[in-house]
């Protein structure tokens, strides 16, 4: 039995009464050595978060790290010797963080605007790349993005890691592998939550670092709609604004710009209309999925009520009425599991990371998928800005994304 299927019991193995239990004795919480080392490029919030799952999951070691900033790459530091012995290697400079014969996949955890920069530097290495959503701000860079892939020797894989959410896993099975609701006719997501955190520079008080609210945070659910849609979009609408958060907040006399509500109807080319609420003034996490077909509807939801609970609630529904049981259920990860970022989505990533690296096909998110979740992004977008729908093909041509897109 390997790692990737031996259990492990993780609850136990940092517990009080256990630690007695010696190297020679540990069975259920036996640490195998990773197969592979990783350096992280920025050591902020979500690569703090890879380094933690990674040490975690014990399938990929943390080589090295390099940070433009010396502060984030100390408190990352400082914060992975909390949960790992292993010493870590610190770059000076990001050529040598890619360059280093020694690490086998690299990590870009950069703010958006620099994805493309760090990624054509991180190329020429030709090693395996985790690069984070939303892999790029504008559609050109996105573009590149996919032409780079396309010449790649290696995989390069995009983390729209809400794929690997517990209720939506789920979901998925109910709906695409168990086929539960026959054929898929309207699709809802919503989105309720607090405003964007502080981060390095606030980059994400700005649509010209984030690629705007749509495009930085929102790409996670756009890319759901179309692996649920399984067709590509024709029309989008959508309107929004910056109702409440960052009015008053400016940087270097620029005032913020970024929307804090918005909704968006996409019609799908299958003849599935699909939308997508977003509201980012909730003292909480809410959000939820609600597909309907021709057999019953399925609800999937998260609420993380972090000023209560330290955990996500998820739940799912399936509802089929009078043709056949129908399902009221919790979904969970485990509890360390859940804990260690983003409601377990991010150890699950990982898993399909190593997967990967192994040489197993998995449903990671590509740079194609990444494209088409900044595409209706980047198209909900224009439509608030002129009020008018979007015809997809138009947008697609205009950006010149045919020959990326294999048309
Ligand atoms: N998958 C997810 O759900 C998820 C969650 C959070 C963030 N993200 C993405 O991860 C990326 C980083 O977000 P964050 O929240 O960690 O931001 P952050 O501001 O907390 O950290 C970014 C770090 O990158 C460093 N940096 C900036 N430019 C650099 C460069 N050229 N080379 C090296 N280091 C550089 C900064 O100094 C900073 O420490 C963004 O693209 C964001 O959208 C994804």
């Amino acid at each position: 039995m390997t790692s990737r299927d031996k259990p492990r019991l993780r609850y136990f193995e940092e517990a009080s009464g256990q630690r007695h239990i010696t190297a020679d004795d540990r069975y259920l919480y036996s640490r195998e050595k990773p197969r592979y080392r990783a350096n992280i490029i920025g050591t902020g919030t979500i690569g703090q978060e890879h380094m933690r799952v990674a040490s975690m999951l014990d399938r990929i070691a943390i080589h090295g790290i390099y940070d433009e900033r010396a502060s984030s790459a100390d408190v990352a530091a400082e914060e992975y010797s909390r949960h790992s012995e292993d010493t870590l290697l610190r770059y000076q400079d990001i050529e040598s963080a890619c360059s280093d014969p020694n690490a086998d996949v690299l990590f870009i955890c950069t703010p958006n605007f620099s994805h493309i920069d760090v990624l054509e530097t991180a190329a020429r290495s030709g090693k395996p790349i985790f690069l984070e959503k939303p892999m790029a701000t504008t559609l050109a860079d996105a573009r590149r993005v996919v032409e780079i892939a396309n010449d790649y020797p290696a995989f390069i894989q995009v983390g729209l890691q809400y794929r690997y959410k517990a209720a939506y896993v789920e979901a998925r099975h109910e709906v695409l592998a168990r086929k539960t609701l026959g054929a898929i006719k309207t699709i809802g997501m919503s989105e309720y939550r607090p405003p964007f955190l502080d981060k390095v520079g606030q980059w994400n008080k700005f649509a010209e670092y984030s690629g705007g609210t749509l495009v930085e945070k929102c790409c996670h659910y756009f890319d759901m709609l179309n692996l649920f849609a399984e067709s590509e979009p024709e029309r989008i609408y959508a309107t929004g604004t910056q109702a409440v958060n960052f009015t008053r907040f400016e940087k270097d006399g620029k005032a913020a710009d970024i929307d804090d509500c918005a909704m968006v109807v996409i019609d799908y080319k299958n003849g599935i209309h699909a939308s997508f609420t977003l509201n980012m003034f909730c003292p909480h996490f809410y959000e939820e999925l609600v597909i309907c077909g021709e057999k019953g509807r399925l609800v999937a939801s998260e609420t993380f009520d972090f000023q209560r609970h330290n955990s996500a609630n998820s739940r799912l529904k399936v509802e089929l009425g009078e043709l056949a049981a129908s399902r009221y259920s919790d979904v969970a990860y485990t509890q360390p599991i859940e804990q260690s970022g983003h409601h377990g989505a991010t150890f699950f990533e990982h898993v399909a990371l190593a997967d990967q690296l192994d040489g197993h096909s998995v449903d990671s998110a590509t740079p194609l998928e990444g494209l088409w979740s900044i595409v209706i992004a980047a198209a909900a977008q224009e439509s608030i800005k002129s009020g008018q729908p979007v015809i997809v093909d138009d947008f697609i041509s205009h950006n010149e994304l045919n020959p990326v897109l294999g048309r």
